[in-house]
């Protein structure tokens, strides 16, 4: 029997989870796909937003009776923590005792960063490694043994799945009969507060550290340090002030994540969040590096959480109502301990007052700083300044 295993988050399981799967099987000459729901993906937050691990499973079980082709493994959820592909791989072999290596499907989406994975050279000696095509790019060889498939792209995903039904759009057909009926009858993804944006959903630190690997491969040196220390402070800063610390250290260091990026490559991803861009951001591509990098990390890492996607999008200009976790790392990437000639009053203002007093206070000598290098100021910028000087106005006259 040869077996293709096929993981993910299945949240929900929809039509394109299993049109893949009728691809191995009819088109790759696998005779029996597993499909593996991650009980917490080492490289995605995604798993258990708006629903649990066991409407997952049922989910997926209901999607694929009828087929004796198909099955689902549950291994992962029954192991719990952080599902490593090392042992389910280990585990799958020795109680399926497959013809032959296992073929483990991946994305393309996550193929560049393979070798980082849990023991991928153990991962290598288990199972031929297949590339699934996800988005319309060229394949890409990569520098370790693969198949890469020439599979159909279908653009559909399960966020794609959760954002429709939470957003009251047409979704009913997107996703299997029998994942359809569970996810009516449990009312799952219909709440927006079980979205991750307002939910505190946990980061763990093995997700944590991937994503400063990430880092550390993509940035200078010296950027990479000053990503490290934003990072340090805006945890620090956040535990002062009552915000998640995790999610913190995660956008700051991620914020400059797109910082060695091409123009064109952060043209490319800023254009993807579908907001205007203008003229001058055209001619000066470097000034999206932040809205690239939030693209960049829905996309690679499969952070939703609005709050740290915001964080990261506005840290360059700031922008008239930001939410706390953004103003943290406003300040952070402004002021930490690498960053020169920053008033030392205002270091101490840090450590004694609260975010409402410091974040101000950061933002006017941010604005002196760039006037005095005749740096234009971005309308971002300008409208941000007038808000927190009303603001200011306001409380004064208040208090
Ligand atoms: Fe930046
Ligand atoms: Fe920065």
């Amino acid at each position: 029997m040869r077996l293709a295993v096929l993981g993910g988050s299945f949240n929900p399981v929809h039509i394109g989870h299993l049109f893949l799967a009728g691809e191995l099987l009819h088109d790759q000459g696998y005779d029996r796909v597993l499909l593996v729901p991650a009980y917490e993906s080492p490289f995605k937050l995604e798993a258990n937003i708006g629903s649990s691990s066991r409407d997952r499973l049922d989910m997926l079980f209901a999607s694929i009776t009828g087929d004796e082709r198909l099955s689902v493994e549950d291994c992962e959820i029954r192991r719990e923590g952080i599902s490593y592909t090392i042992d389910t791989l280990r585990d799958i072999i020795q109680r399926y005792q497959p013809e032959g290596k296992p073929g483990l499907v991946i994305g393309d989406d996550l193929a560049e960063g393979f070798l980082s994975w849990k023991d991928a050279s153990g991962i290598l000696d288990l199972a031929e490694i297949v590339i699934a095509r996800r988005n319309g790019t060229e394949a890409k060889s990569q520098p370790f043994p693969c198949r890469q498939l020439e599979n159909e792209i279908m653009d559909i995903s399960s966020r794609l799945v959760r954002e429709r039904i939470r957003a009251g759009a047409a979704w009913e057909y997107l996703v299997p009969a029998g994942a359809r009926i569970i996810i009516e009858d449990r009312s799952l993804y219909m709440e927006a507060s079980e979205s991750p944006a307002s939910g505190n959903l946990e980061i763990s630190k093995d997700f944590l550290v991937r994503v400063e690997e990430e880092a550390r491969r993509r940035l200078s040196p010296g950027r990479f340090l000053h990503s490290r220390n934003t990072a340090l402070l805006a945890r620090d800063l956040a535990e002062r002030w009552g915000q998640d610390t995790a999610a913190a250290w995660l956008a700051g260091m991620s914020h400059d994540i797109c910082k060695s990026m091409r123009e064109e490559e952060l043209l490319e991803l800023a254009r993807k969040d579908g907001m205007a861009i203008s003229a001058f951001e055209e001619k000066k591509a470097s000034l999206l590096h932040g809205r690239a990098a939030a693209v960049f990390l829905r996309e690679r890492f499969g952070i939703e959480r609005e709050d740290v996607l915001e964080a990261i999008r506005v840290h360059t200009a700031g922008e008239p109502g930001m939410g706390p976790l953004a103003r943290i790392l406003y300040i952070a990437d402004k002021i930490e301990v690498g960053r020169e000639k920053i008033d030392p009053a205002l270091r101490k203002l840090v450590l004694e007052k609260s975010l409402a007093e410091v974040f101000p206070a950061v933002l006017e000598q941010t604005v002196s700083w760039l006037r005095a290098r005749h740096i234009d100021l971005l309308k971002e910028t300008l409208d941000l300044l007038k808000s927190a000087r009303e603001g200011m106005e306001h409380e004064e006259k208040q208090g």
